[in-house]
């Protein structure tokens, strides 16, 4: 058995491929338990390799009905995981039949079914389950694709060339590889747009949905047409072919995936009405359909050499969604919202058994390193390219980028010498981001002497699994400084620190400036600053920089929670007052005040903690926030009624980002006051509430304080019709529950009719939605840590890829107390022996127990 023996991939064995491809004719005679695919590829010898006599194709669970070479019978040996056939000297085209069953395919990778629909998901290494075929990202080829179906609509990449009754035939003049394959077959509706491109192409847009689903499109196709048009404006990168379609999948592993032409996309991210999709939702749908649009030419036309240069196209496309959100939307909030998820995930996943570098060099799954460090991480990376290089710089290098690599399979090495090229720097000492896993520490010590400031600082990455000694990394600092009275005295500045000790000195004739460090949070690294309240309540109300003004704010609130859970003190009235100012300054935006308001969470203290040296109490932590949030609405509560009834905007809902920043702040001021209005305020908001954002916000603010009861009932009256919506129903009482119940309330829910939990959104809801309930997931017993187990076994059979990408639930286990280290040890113990467990898991669970 092929998972028997799971076998690393190493970065270093890289070699390319045997023969190249000219093309490949594919015919998919669809059928649920039967699909028959016909290929035939065009072969050649890849003057780049070693001449070879030998064909070795990828190729998983598939029955050979034939295969030929030249039009004869050809002796092939095939095992678990591919086949091998002599081949002659020169060119030759290589015929196959294959059978698979893409009805029983329950891991959701490959050619599928979902809601009596066909679809495919390649990337990374599904298309071998497919066909016979290298499948690997720096083979490319044209590709002909016919579907015979009975179904009305069949789909796959590139343009419509023919079609008749039962059949249709697309053609997809861009070479790529297999991961970018699709087929769709299906009984769809298509919710139409048109897009002229900058170089006068006329592109048909269409979004296909279910039958009934067509009115959730709008959005999604505004979303589209405005990725479009940015991407023309800022990167000056045009689409390529006369149809881009856009498919909605209720069971899909992640979010979305850029298939050229033919994008397939988790239905929670296509599908919005104000009704059923929240403020967030629309957000993410935005972000996913630019982020999907962006890689066809950060990821298709330039695509990865290997799956180690992943980040090649997820950091850069990442990044490049981020800065359309940010245009889109409030520059200043999207960092915000960046940076928080970026140390949510991100820092998380650097601390801890899982760290890898940005490009990992070996793997055993692929699947297991989609990861934060290489989207999320990968994308601070190039924000950090991007301000040493200047703005100017950095589309210089993408401009050639785009014109040096158009066509080819790429590596780190290319896209750095890009910007060497284009700006004359030397990369050699940042390409370490790429190499060095873990979060760099930022050690800060000022002294203030006559008129002098002096900044020391020092960098230091702790050890990594598999790294123990790091090399100083170059980090671009932006500051700034302030004067005493509130205005600014010194603009923001950058430094590149690369060494590990960096001087700084200021002369200030005489004022003693507040410094304002990491503005825009300007490297991905941990700042270890001892910062008065006073200081930190100063830069809160006056730095100019947004993201520090925020950020100043969360760590005022961190060490209050922390002097909470450590020495039992209360919020003092600075804190209390700083908030006050934040939330009554009408020149804020309310998308600001609100996340300047919003609390860091338990988990990211717990981190705080075990950072410190403690050892995290998930029942303290949880009571910490709870009494700072009632202490804030006992001393704000005439300025958050004030606040939530001032943002109550009348008229109908939209969903810019204007409209749902004043939703925010109103659902951020109801759910602090209702620690104090026992509900009343949302009990009513859920009675009045004609969206989802408003209705949700309220149940949630019930939930938090042990309230809804009747309204988790008639929430699922209303909505039990609505799938993405009843994830919602799941997810909060998961999230939200007292942690001492947590368990058993998961428990009840997952013998509910509706948790059907071979779909991906729905196990997430639930059981993702008990895992982000921090105190609730360590509550003492053991018992969630024990239910997530078990549910984690039951799914690895049926669908390894998510199964394996959740056991990171478990993956700060050595944060906390013996008991708890112990209990999730036995869970992950467990797992690890549970019979047939897949290699997805294996992997994973064997890294996190190290
Ligand atoms: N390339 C996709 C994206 O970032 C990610 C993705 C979608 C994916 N589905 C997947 C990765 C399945 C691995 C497996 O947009
Ligand atoms: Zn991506």
């Amino acid at each position: 058995m092929k998972d028997a023996a799971p076998q690393a991939v190493h970065l270093s064995e890289y070699r390319p491929f045997s023969h190249l491809i000219d093309h490949v004719a594919l015919t998919f005679r669809l059928s649920p338990q039967g699909t028959r695919v016909i290929s035939k590829i065009a072969f050649r010898p890849n003057p780049e390799a070693a001449p070879s006599r030998e064909l070795k194709l990828d190729g998983e669970q598939l029955k050979l009905i034939s295969a030929r070479i030249d039009g004869r019978p050809v002796n092939t040996e095939v095992t678990e995981t591919g086949l091998t056939c002599a081949v002659p000297e020169g060119a030759f085209v290589w015929e196959a039949e294959v059978e698979i069953a893409p009805a029983d395919n329950t891991a959701l990778e490959g050619l599928y079914m979902s809601n009596g629909m066909y679809c495919t998901q390649c990337e990374a290494e599904g298309f071998r389950k497919i066909t016979y075929y290298p499948d690997r990202p720096d083979v490319m080829a044209p590709f002909d694709v016919r579907v015979e179906s009975d179904l009305p609509v069949m789909l796959s990449n590139g343009n419509p060339t023919a079609q008749g009754k039962g059949w249709a035939e697309w053609h997809d003049p861009w070479r790529k590889p297999a991961y970018l394959f699709a087929l769709v077959a299906g009984d769809l509706v298509a919710h139409s747009g048109r897009f002229t491109t900058m170089e006068g192409r006329d592109v048909a847009l269409n979004i296909w949905v279910r039958p009934g689903d067509e009115g959730k499109c709008d959005y999604a196709l505004d979303a589209l047409i405005r990725s479009m048009k940015w991407d023309e404006e800022v990167y000056g990168r045009a689409y390529d072919l006369d149809v881009f379609n856009i498919v909605a999948v209720d069971d899909f592993n992640m979010g979305a995936m850029e298939n050229k032409g033919l994008n397939i996309f988790n239905s929670k991210y296509v599908l919005a009405s104000p009704e059923t999709a929240t403020d967030r939702d629309y957000e993410l749908i935005e972000g996913i359909i630019a982020h999907e649009y962006f890689h066809n030419w950060t990821g298709n036309r330039i695509t990865c050499r290997d799956w180690f240069q992943l980040c090649l196209k997820e950091g850069l496309t990442v990044f490049r969604d981020q800065q359309f959100s940010g245009d889109m939307r409030s520059a200043a909030v999207k960092r915000i919202e960046s940076v928080l998820q970026l140390r949510a995930r991100q820092f998380r996943e650097d601390n801890g058994p899982l760290a890898h570098p940005v490009r990992p060099e070996s793997y055993i799954e692929i699947n297991n390193f989609y990861t934060a460090t290489v989207y999320e991480k990968g994308a601070e990376v190039i924000g950090m390219l991007k301000r040493l290089v200047g703005d100017e710089g950095y589309y210089k290098a993408l401009d050639l980028y785009f014109d040096r690599h158009d066509g080819q399979a790429c590596t780190i090495e290319d896209w750095l010498k890009v910007f060497e090229d284009a700006t004359g720097r030397d990369l050699a000492q940042f390409k370490r981001w790429y190499s060095q896993s873990g979060t760099p520490r930022l050690h800060v010590e000022e002294s203030f002497e006559g008129s002098r400031l002096t900044v020391r600082l020092r960098q230091e990455t702790p050890p990594t699994p598999g790294q123990s000694e790091k090399l100083p990394q170059v980090i671009p600092l932006a500051f700034g400084l302030l004067h005493p009275d509130g205005h600014e005295m010194v603009g923001t500045q950058m430094v590149e620190m690369d060494e590990v000790e960096t001087v700084l000195t200021f002369d200030t004739e005489g004022v003693r400036p507040v410094l304002s460090l990491l503005r825009g949070f300007s490297a991905p690294v941990i700042v270890e600053r001892d910062l008065t309240a006073e200081d930190r309540a100063f830069l809160l109300a006056h730095d100019t920089d947004p993201f520090n003004r925020w950020e100043a704010g969360r760590a005022l609130a961190k060490d209050v929670l922390v002097g909470m859970i450590t020495k039992g003190s209360v919020a003092g009235p600075d804190y209390l007052s700083a908030l006050e100012q934040v939330l009554r300054d009408d020149g804020l935006d309310p998308a600001f005040r609100s996340l300047a308001l919003a609390l860091p969470g338990e988990d990211d203290l717990a981190q705080t903690l075990a950072d410190g040296g403690m050892t995290p109490d998930p029942a303290a932590i949880h009571g910490a926030r709870r009494k700072l949030s009632l202490a804030i609405a006992q001393h704000l509560s005439g300025v958050l009624a004030d606040t939530y009834d001032a943002m109550d905007v009348p008229g109908p809902y939209t969903p810019d980002a204007k409209a749902a920043g004043v939703r925010a702040l109103r659902l951020t001021a109801l759910g602090l006051l209702s620690r104090v209005d026992g509900g009343r305020r949302a009990a009513r908001q859920f009675q009045q509430a004609d969206n989802m954002t408003e209705q949700l916000g309220a149940l949630t603010a019930l939930l938090t304080i042990g309230e809804g009861g009747a309204q988790v009932a008639d929430f699922y009256r209303q909505w039990s019709h609505d799938r993405l919506v009843l994830d919602k129903w799941f997810n909060l009482q998961a999230m939200y529950a007292p942690p001492e119940d947590a368990a058993g309330i998961v428990e009840k829910l997952s013998q509910h009719p509706d948790f059907d939990w071979r779909n991906p959104n729905r196990f997430r809801s639930l059981i993702g939605g008990l895992a982000a309930n921090h105190a609730g997931l360590h509550e003492a017993s053991g018992e969630s840590y024990e239910l997530i187990a078990d549910w984690l076994i039951r799914l690895d059979p049926k669908n390894p890829q998510t199964a394996a990408r959740m056991t990171t639930i478990f993956e700060t286990w050595r944060r906390y107390d013996a008991d708890r280290q112990q209990m999730m040890r036995a869970a992950l113990e467990r797992i690890a022996a549970a019979p047939g467990l897949s290699r997805d898991s294996t992997e994973m669970v064997g890294r996190i127990l190290g």
